[in-house]
């Protein structure tokens, strides 16, 4: 399995199971068989609405024998509304309450943008912080205070520019040991994991496969489907693979985290396979050149009408 090394040298295992739009009455299962067939990294979030059953798969997991505690990697993130410094322990004691568990191994701000505390999600301006009000960098340092209380191993972050990891490494003195973003051949940032890598932040891919099942209402019309492109499909030809695990292959390759969501049983086993396959540097190359800064997941939920944040100030 692969494995890689956080700043302080902790080993974070690269591939790992994503929950985001897994429903909460499949993903108990999905976590259950998950971790019975080796995943060892289950990412998680308040606001994906399913905390519970995933962490009753991880427990049952647990109790079945089939993974110890300790060999395995739970992430959680903070969200939105719990960005106050005073909220954000509450945050993570809110989301260990509905996992089942003692502690995490990974908090995340889960974004770069603050809510008034119970606005889970913004439907005007009015339900977004300015960030002057509720400032990234004292949430981060308020964050930093949580692996002493022993709840969390690792703090970190996600859906952050370089830019914004410095200003809060710089304001706090403690760098993020996770940035988890958006990252697939046509989102590949390559600027961005130069400069992670440059700083000693892993990255974590999420929506590694193009995020095919997300809902509607977050696609655009001419939207084209990664797992239907031809290059993948060409190079998942040649290892008789599936173009699935040439993504995965990809993410690994590149030497980032990688976390796809399924909840299905022949799904969940053919991804984990995918860490296996091993790309050639020149099938690599051909998949970097699809790059297209595209993003499947813009943000633009937090830049509705009166919103103090763009899409251009979120992601500088
Ligand atoms: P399902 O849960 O039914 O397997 P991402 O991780 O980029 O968000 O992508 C998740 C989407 O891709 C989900 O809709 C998921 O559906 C689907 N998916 C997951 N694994 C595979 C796979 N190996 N081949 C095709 N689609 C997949």
């Amino acid at each position: 399995m692969h494995t890689l090394s956080l700043q302080d040298g902790t080993p974070f295992p690269a591939f790992g199971l994503g929950t985001w739009l897994s429903k909460p009455e499949q993903v108990y299962r999905a976590v259950r068989e998950a971790l019975a067939l080796g995943y060892r990294h289950v990412d998680a979030a308040w606001i994906y609405f399913n905390e519970e059953e995933v962490g009753r798969g991880i427990r049952e997991a647990i109790a079945a024998g089939d993974v110890q505690r300790e060999d395995l990697w739970v992430t959680t993130k903070l969200w939105n509304d719990m960005h106050a410094p005073g909220d954000v322990q509450e945050g993570l004691e809110t989301s260990l309450r509905q996992l089942g568990l003692d502690y995490v191994d990974l908090y995340l701000m889960h974004w770069p943008v603050a809510q008034p505390k119970g606005v889970a999600r913004p439907s005007s301006g009015a339900d977004l912080l300015a960030p002057e009000a509720c400032p990234i960098e004292a949430t981060w340092e308020a964050m930093t205070k949580l692996p002493a209380t022993g709840k969390t191993r690792q703090v970190g972050v996600s859906n952050f520019s370089a830019s914004k990891v410095d200003a809060v490494a710089n304001a706090v003195g403690v760098t993020p040991a996770v940035n988890q973003v958006e990252l697939h051949p046509y989102n590949a940032q390559p600027g961005l994991l130069a400069a992670m890598k440059e700083r000693g932040v892993v990255l974590t891919a999420y929506s590694p496969l193009g995020s095919s099942g997300r809902p509607d209402t977050m696609r655009r019309d001419d939207e084209v489907r990664l797992l239907d492109d031809s290059t993948v499909a060409d190079i998942a030809g040649a290892h008789g693979s599936t173009p699935a695990q040439v993504l995965i292959a990809w993410a690994l390759a590149r030497g980032t985290a990688v976390i796809p969501k399924s909840t299905n049983p022949e799904r969940i086993a053919q991804n984990l396979a995918a860490t296996k396959l091993e790309l050639t540097a020149e099938q690599v190359a051909a998949l970097d050149a699809l790059d297209r800064a595209e993003r499947y997941v813009t943000g633009e939920f937090w830049c509705i009408e009166g919103s103090p944040h763009t899409v251009e100030s979120l992601w500088a």
